[in-house]
């Protein structure tokens, strides 16, 4: 069993795709941290975040043992991250590593942007969670505040408008919904809300197996 979620920046995805898969016993990838992890080994050593041929190689040597570091959660991390995630090459370097997580057993959830349309377009289950932006920009505000960030809402709202501009409009896989994708508009639900929302998409999906 596969379980693809995608959306746009702070839609909730991360933690719908935790949360499903603690519930189900799968395997759970955040593969926006495989972008986060290439931007920040790029601005680490001082490379332009538009140099793609070592952009490739740390693609192709990335560890994921060093996908936990905290600061790759930053607004700037993820700034940096879309644009190195427009580099085709890029992304073709991190393709294997992804369908391989996919395919182990017992079964996995993915969250990104192009789960449901390129890494797995056979998933099983397709969700793609939106939100209001002005309500996506809040929950991360509350987020870096409660890191102990500075944060001012309407910057990380415009950040977040030209991240899902930068990601919708890309050449290689943009940001869009499978044609065989559940929309869940979480703008008005809380977390239990929105995975009880998510957890019956799925058994929907098996029942009608
Ligand atoms: O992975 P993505 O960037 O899409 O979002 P996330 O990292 O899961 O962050 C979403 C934030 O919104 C977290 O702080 C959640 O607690 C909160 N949230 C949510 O995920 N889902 C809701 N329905 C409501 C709030
Ligand atoms: O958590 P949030 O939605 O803010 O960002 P993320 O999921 O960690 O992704 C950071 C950036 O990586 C995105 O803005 C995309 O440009 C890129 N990304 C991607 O291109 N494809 C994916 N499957 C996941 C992320």
């Amino acid at each position: 069993m596969i379980i693809a979620i995608d959306g746009p920046a702070a839609s909730g995805k991360g933690t719908l795709g935790k949360r499903l898969a603690h519930h189900y016993g799968y395997r759970h990838l955040d593969t926006g941290v495989i972008y986060r992890a290439v931007a920040k080994a790029l601005l680490d050593r001082g490379f332009d975040l538009t140099d793609e041929a070592r952009a490739v190689a740390i693609a192709m040597e990335l560890d994921p043992e060093n996908f936990g570091h905290p600061e790759l959660k930053s607004q700037r991390i993820g700034d940096a991250a879309s644009v190195v995630s427009a580099i085709p090459r890029v992304r073709e370097a991190l393709v294997n590593f992804q369908r391989q997580f996919a395919a182990d057993p017992p079964g996995a959830v993915l969250d990104g942007r192009d789960i449901g349309t390129v890494i797995c377009p056979n998933a099983d289950v397709k969700i793609f969670v939106v939100a209001d932006p002005q309500v996506r920009a809040h929950r991360r505000t509350l987020e870096a505040l409660a890191r102990g960030e500075a944060a001012d809402e309407a910057m990380v709202l415009a950040d977040i408008l030209k991240r899902d501009e930068r990601d919708k409009n890309r050449a290689a896989a943009p940001l869009k919904a499978a044609e065989d994708a559940h929309i869940l508009d979480n703008s008005n639900l809380d977390v239990e809300a929105s995975v009880s929302a998510a957890i019956a998409i799925v058994e929907a999906v098996r029942a009608a197996r």
